[in-house]
């Protein structure tokens, strides 16, 4: 495989990548096992800080998650020292509605935590927690102004969420939005939005940006923490599957039109919410979103069985170097 990409560019944190691929955070569903997994196969591995819920009493459990996975990646690389795992992400939302944020901020610097996800509002002050403790801030928008806006907060790079995007996706064409940061941005750009193949990643770096950042695929993986009906309905569903609403949590998502069936709701006729209805600190709004309306992203036609997070990225790398060298013969001289 050729593995010359050159990534000197970027900071120290985000080089080394086995291929350049960012396995995004996902309510509920991201969890250490998966974690793990994608780190050691060689690409960044994430999960948001809120997936950590202890009980009533007991001790935070994101701490306990960051030891494990701090300790279980720092035995890999000593046993494998030319196949080191890739460093791991930690998604914080920066909403008005998530209690936690401070205290899961101290516990990220105590651990030295590398990358740093941030969605859901731009704030000085997590940036600087982030920066503290070495940390590289990478901040999710959907458009060009809240780009700016990340940047001029202090985040280092940014993850461009386009049309097609698993979650709380944006509206525009990737194409646009790539090329409108690109014109005044030279910094870590990740790409989002239904990056499902080695293609689709060979298409994001062509664009300009230097990962792919990818969620939906992972959900059919044996170590996502999701119901085994979810993750056969991502292996089951195409992008026609998927319906595009503000329903469940107040701002536009992409969802599994099956589970919207489920819920008893016709996905084709859903009435809009309230943007205020947000709330990261405790389930409200009924069906409950993300547990029983099933988040997904557009490019799941490509995931055709339930894999191990490895054998998925394996499938991606082998894809991206076949259609980079493909494309890379039509420049040949
Ligand atoms: C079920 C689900 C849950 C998600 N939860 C989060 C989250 O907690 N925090 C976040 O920043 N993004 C979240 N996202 C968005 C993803 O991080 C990412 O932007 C998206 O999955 C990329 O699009 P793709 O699914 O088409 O690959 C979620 C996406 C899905 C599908």
């Amino acid at each position: 495989m050729i593995m010359a990409r050159d990534d000197s560019h970027l900071p120290e944190k985000l080089r080394g990548l086995r291929i350049p691929l960012i396995g995004s955070p996902l309510f509920i569903i991201s969890n250490p096992d998966l974690v793990i997994a994608q780190c050691k196969a060689g690409i960044i591995g994430a999960f948001p800080a809120l997936n950590a819920r202890e009980g009533e009493g007991e001790p935070p459990l994101l701490e306990a998650w960051l030891k494990r996975i701090t300790e279980e990646l720092d035995r890999h690389n000593q046993d494998n020292p030319d196949t080191p795992a890739a460093p791991f992400a930690v998604n914080q939302i920066v909403h008005r509605s998530n209690a936690r944020l401070e205290r899961d901020l101290e516990i990220c610097v105590k651990w030295k935590v590398p990358v740093w996800i941030t969605s859901l509002g731009a704030r000085v002050e997590v940036n600087e927690a982030a920066h503290s403790c070495g940390g590289v801030v990478l901040h999710d928008i959907i458009n060009d102004t809240f780009a700016k806006k990340a940047i001029d907060k202090g985040a280092d790079g940014l993850i461009a969420v386009a049309a097609g995007a698993g979650g709380h996706a944006g509206q525009q064409s990737p194409f646009a939005l790539m090329r409108e940061i690109r014109a005044w941005f030279d910094g870590p750009v990740a790409l989002s939005g239904a990056i499902a193949s080695g293609e689709a990643l060979l298409a994001a770096r062509a664009l300009g940006a230097d990962f792919g950042y990818m969620g939906s695929p992972f959900i059919a993986t044996h170590e996502a923490n999701a119901d085994e009906a979810y993750k056969q309905m991502i292996v089951d569903s195409t992008a026609e599957d998927i319906v595009y609403s503000s329903l469940f949590t107040g701002v536009h998502g992409n969802y599994l039109k099956g589970s919207v069936e489920r819920a008893g709701l016709d996905p084709n006729n859903l009435p809009e919410a309230d943007p205020s209805s947000m709330n990261f600190s405790s389930g409200s709004s009924k069906p409950k979103a993300w547990k029983e309306i099933w988040g997904s992203g557009q490019g799941i036609g490509d995931v055709k069985k339930v894999t191990s997070a490895g054998a998925l990225v394996d499938r991606i790398a082998g894809e991206y170097d076949i259609a980079g060298r493909r494309l890379a013969a039509e420049f040949a001289t």
